[in-house]
């Protein structure tokens, strides 16, 4: 237990975006989610989340995107921050710096990310030292993919996604992720489109496919590429067929697959090594199908406590 004379001042945590590799969606639920397995990887695009002792609660956001991130109570870091603190019976309010790489509304799970720096910072500030599989119950409240941020590395994600299991997985992988779009995808919006295909058919209760565990454990790049899979794709190129163009440009410039990460609209473009991701990206920038291009390798570890404050 850390002594209230040692507790810091302010704490830094940072948290990594995520790609679903395989994401199969099953029959909605009677709560409105869907029955998922999905198959998330942690890759190396971060936001930081600086949380400070304040007078009142509040945040602010910075870097990319910033402006479209609500500084409101409606912001997932805060949340999170407060359901700690009532979960430990109440706590001195805080100010939560949100420092972000990750594209808003991309499919990559930014606010999510944002949620679980937020509840790693905070439980450190505070010292609050909460269990692990409280604060997992506490992220799963937030929001589906808020478990698997504290997790991070490659693990199965079952019943909306919040039930996280580790997977064996070897491995780097070399990404090249494509956001810039027109404008982000609401998820709601994507598993309704999902929701309206799919009516009067039977859907099955969703499983991780063997192919691909057996694919994350040979560690090959090439072996995981034909196995990537993602129910929502069509639904996310429904309605944004913008989406649809980035993934034939860059199965034209080499890619080894690509495929919409979550429920888009981000591209997620696996490449044949690090040079490959280079290429990849100047290729898709050059052509003009890309605004911009964003580049990283998984996995990597979930939200952890930097050692240094990021300058605020
Ligand atoms: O849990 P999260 O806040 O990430 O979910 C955002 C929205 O995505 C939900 O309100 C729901 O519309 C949809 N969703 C779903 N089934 C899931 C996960 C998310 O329908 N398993």
């Amino acid at each position: 237990m850390t002594s209230v004379l040692e507790l810091p001042a302010c704490v830094t945590v940072r948290a990594p975006a995520k790609v679903n590799l395989e994401l199969f969606v099953g029959p909605a639920r009677e709560d409105g989610y869907h029955a998922l397995s999905t198959v998330y990887q942690a890759i190396g695009i971060h936001d930081d989340v600086t949380a400070t002792l304040a007078d009142e609660w509040g945040c602010s956001v910075r870097g990319r995107d910033a402006d479209r991130v609500p500084t409101d109570e409606s912001n997932l870091a805060l949340r999170a921050a407060r359901a700690l603190a009532d979960h430990t019976g109440g706590q001195e309010p805080v100010h939560l710096t949100i420092h972000k790489e990750i594209p808003v509304a991309g499919g990559m799970a930014g606010g999510s990310a944002d949620a679980a720096a937020a509840l790693v910072a905070c439980d450190a500030l505070w010292g609050t030292d909460v269990p692990k599989d409280e604060l997992e119950e506490i992220a799963a409240g937030i929001g589906s993919d808020v478990p698997f941020l504290l997790h991070g590395g490659t693990a199965v994600g079952s019943g909306r996604g919040e039930v996280v299991t580790a997977v064996l997985a070897k491995g780097r992988y070399h990404w090249v992720f494509v956001p810039s779009l027109a404008s982000g995808l609401s998820t709601p919006r994507v598993y309704a489109a999902f929701d309206e295909r799919t009516a009067g058919t039977t859907l099955e209760e969703p499983q991780p496919s063997a192919a691909l565990m057996s694919a994350l454990r040979s560690g090959d790049a090439s072996a995981l590429a034909p196995v990537l899979d993602n129910d929502l794709q069509a639904d996310a190129i429904g309605l944004q067929p913008a989406i649809g163009e980035v993934i034939e440009s860059a199965m034209g410039f080499g890619a080894l697959a690509a495929i919409v990460s979550g429920s888009g609209p981000t591209v997620a473009i696996l490449a044949d090594g690090a040079e490959g991701a280079i290429d990849l990206a100047v290729a898709l920038t050059a052509c003009g199908v890309a605004g911009d291009v964003l580049r990283a390798t998984g996995p990597v570890q979930g939200a952890h406590i930097l050692p240094t404050v990021r300058q605020l």
